[in-house]
Parts: C-alpha cells; sequence; structure tokens
C-alpha cells in the first residue's frame, strides 16, 4: 500500500503563551483529495494548517509529507523542499505580501526556487491571469482591497506549482462574482488541497471530505454529504 501524502499523527500544539491549541489530532490525506477544515472561531483550524508546512513545529506529535517528518532539526534544505510541495496561503494576506509591487510579490516565489528572474516573472504573470489578477500587477500590494489581496496572495503560492494546496479561509471578503470564480478555479486544479472554511456551501461544492475541529480536537471526519446534514454535530461544533 502507498503512503498518504500527509500524515498526522498524535499532533497537538500548544502556543508558547500556555494556550493548548490542538490536541492529538490523527488523519491522513491523500493525492488528490480536496479536503475542508470547518469549526468555530478558534477551533484550531489556522494553527492546523500551519504545520502542514513547518511554519510551526508539534508540542506533540508529527506531521509526515510523503513520508518525510517535519521537525525542528531537518536541515533548512529539507524544510524548503517541504515548503516548495506544501504551498501555504495564509489566513490574513498582509502576512504574506510584502513586495513594493503585485508581480513582484507573486514572483518572490519561483525567484527564491532558483528561478531567472525571466521564469519567475513568467509564473508570477500566468498565476494572476489564472486568478484573474493580471490587471493589478503594477499596483503596491498594501494599496489592494481586501479580495483582491487575498486574490494575489492565493497567485503568490500558485506561482510555485506546489503539489498541495493549503487555502486558510480563501473565500473570506471575496465578492459573489470573485467567490464563484475561486470555486471554479480550485475545482479545475489538479492539486490536492487542504482548506478551511466557514463557507460551507464552497464546501459543499468543491471537497471530496470535511474534518471538523471543536476546541482542537478532530469530532468528526467523513464525506460532505454525511457531515453538512448532520445538524447536531454542527451546532455541538458551532457551526
Ligand atoms: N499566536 C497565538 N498565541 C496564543 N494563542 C493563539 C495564537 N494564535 C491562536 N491562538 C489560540 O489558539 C486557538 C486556535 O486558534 P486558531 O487561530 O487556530 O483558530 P481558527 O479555527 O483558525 O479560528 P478562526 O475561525 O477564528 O480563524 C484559539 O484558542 C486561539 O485563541
Ligand atoms: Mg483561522
Amino acid at each position: 500500500m502507498s503512503l498518504p501524502l500527509i500524515q498526522v499523527c498524535a499532533l497537538s500544539y500548544r502556543y508558547p503563551d500556555g494556550q493548548q491549541a490542538l490536541h492529538g489530532l490523527d488523519f491522513c490525506v491523500d493525492s488528490g483529495e480536496c479536503v475542508a477544515v470547518i469549526g468555530g472561531n478558534g477551533a484550531g483550524k489556522s494553527t492546523l494548517l500551519l504545520h502542514l508546512n513547518g511554519v510551526l513545529m508539534p508540542s506533540a506529535g508529527h506531521v509526515e509529507v510523503d513520508g518525510v517528518s517535519i521537525t525542528q532539526a531537518m536541515p533548512r534544505a529539507s524544510l524548503q523542499a517541504i515548503r516548495r510541495r506544501v504551498g501555504l496561503v495564509f489566513q490574513d494576506p498582509d502576512d504574506q505580501l510584502f513586495m513594493p509591487t503585485v508581480l513582484e510579490d507573486v514572483a518572490f516565489g519561483p525567484m527564491n526556487m532558483g528561478y531567472s528572474a525571466t521564469a519567475a516573472t513568467a509564473c508570477a504573470l500566468q498565476a494572476l491571469t489564472t486568478v484573474g489578477a493580471d490587471h493589478l500587477a503594477s499596483r503596491p500590494p498594501y494599496r489592494l482591497s481586501g479580495g483582491q489581496k487575498r486574490m494575489v496572495a492565493i497567485a503568490g503560492v500558485l506561482a510555485m506549482s506546489p503539489q498541495v494546496l493549503v487555502l486558510d479561509e480563501p473565500s473570506a471578503g471575496l465578492d459573489p462574482a470573485a467567490r464563484r470564480r475561486l470555486i471554479v478555479l480550485l475545482h479545475g486544479l489538479g492539486q490536492t488541497q487542504i482548506i478551511a472554511t466557514h463557507d460551507l456551501d464552497m464546501v459543499q461544492n468543491l471537497c471530496t471530505r470535511v474534518l471538523v475541529l471543536r476546541q482542537g480536537i478532530l469530532a468528526a471526519d467523513g464525506p460532505p454529504g454525511a457531515i453538512l446534514t448532520d445538524a447536531h454535530l454542527l451546532g455541538h461544533c458551532g457551526l
């Protein structure tokens, strides 16, 4: 039997101030799955996602990508290799956008991967076109609207062609047309996807599986048809 693409084993995380955000999570994600992570505010969704490419390191348990455990002690090159495979779009686009122009921002990832400036710019333009934001290429990111920033942040990760796309609340703040465009875009991508969201309609339309978090515990793991019709479960989990 082949290894799961992502394996989360007994994952617990305590923030430095003592806040215990995750309690012993266990699940696997196979290649090609589109997995929603849902749960009320503070349930631990963002904390979980930050572990999938080593932004946060487990307090206990471990996360493996294709059999490679993400650890504090791993060589920098191995962590970079994991981050090339698992692309994370942060919940707050301001955590991700920092270059003087949108084009430079989106080209930053490919440049960092060793692409020439010309090749990185081509990847960036293609990713911006994919998300419908190519007209913003010369704008400074900090002057964009919230929804525009979000689309540019998604382009920044797509430009690196990651094998796994991890998105934290990708549809938050988007107008209905941009949201629809995003769902169609994500639906058409070949990558494995893990998406934290409060947008249950998007989950229904896009995802093949749903993980439900409640106070840092995995309360349920199943197909959208079963999870989203379980009123008792959803109510219990603040949804
Ligand atoms: N930097 C931090 N330091 C201390 N505690 C934190 C920090 N970030 C988050 N927490 C706490 O960890 C828990 C999980 O937070 P997290 O941001 O993962 O929730 P979430 O499910 O993403 O919520 P939301 O739907 O509001 O985005 C919460 O109790 C939160 O207060
Ligand atoms: Mg969050």
